[in-house]
């Protein structure tokens, strides 16, 4: 049997990806404003990965007789100072997201809540792959530097590691 602590602690989890979905929603567009198209695909695709994971979690809550509860969204920034800065935000925000899912994994290990540990366990891999992915991210801006054409090829290698991610992903 789950405890209202852990279903409070999943609903929270719930609000959290859900923010982060709208976040990188709204750096989505931000990219796509600036030209950035590469980046504006990266960031939707992000989004979209965000919805998932707060899904799952409804799930996970109604298949153990739990209450998932839809979460009030915050609003999130609409402007940011540059690509670099944004997608330095996205890494800020997974390491974030990382320490909330260890914190969930201590309080099911403490509960002997085997379930969720075990459910949890796919949060665990995914968000090591998060930062992964972000390092690669921030390794090609600072490799790419300051220049002329800097936010082209910054594009340029933000969509190329957007189509392998998709490609891993199944999706293409
Ligand atoms: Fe669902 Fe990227 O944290």
């Amino acid at each position: 049997m789950i405890s209202d602590q852990m279903v409070n602690a999943l609903n929270e989890q719930i609000a959290l990806e859900a923010h982060a979905s709208f976040l990188y929603l709204s750096m989505a567009s931000w990219c796509d404003k600036q030209g950035l198209e590469g980046c504006a695909q990266f960031m939707h695709r992000q989004s979209e990965e965000e919805k998932e994971h707060m899904m799952r979690i409804f799930h996970y809550l109604s298949e153990v007789d739990a209450h998932a509860l839809t979460p009030a969204i915050s609003q999130v920034p609409h402007e940011f100072e540059s690509v670099q800065s944004l997608m330095k935000e996205v890494y800020e925000h997974e390491q974030k997201v990382t320490a909330s899912i260890h914190k969930l994994v201590t309080l099911a290990d403490k509960e002997s809540d085997h379930n969720t540990r075990n459910f949890l366990q796919w949060y665990v891999v995914e968000q090591r792959e998060e930062e992964a992915l972000m390092r690669t991210v921030l390794d090609k801006i600072q490799l790419i530097g300051e220049g002329p054409m800097t936010l082209y090829y910054i594009d340029k290698e933000i969509a190329a590691i957007n189509k392998a991610a998709l490609a891993a992903e199944g999706g293409e």
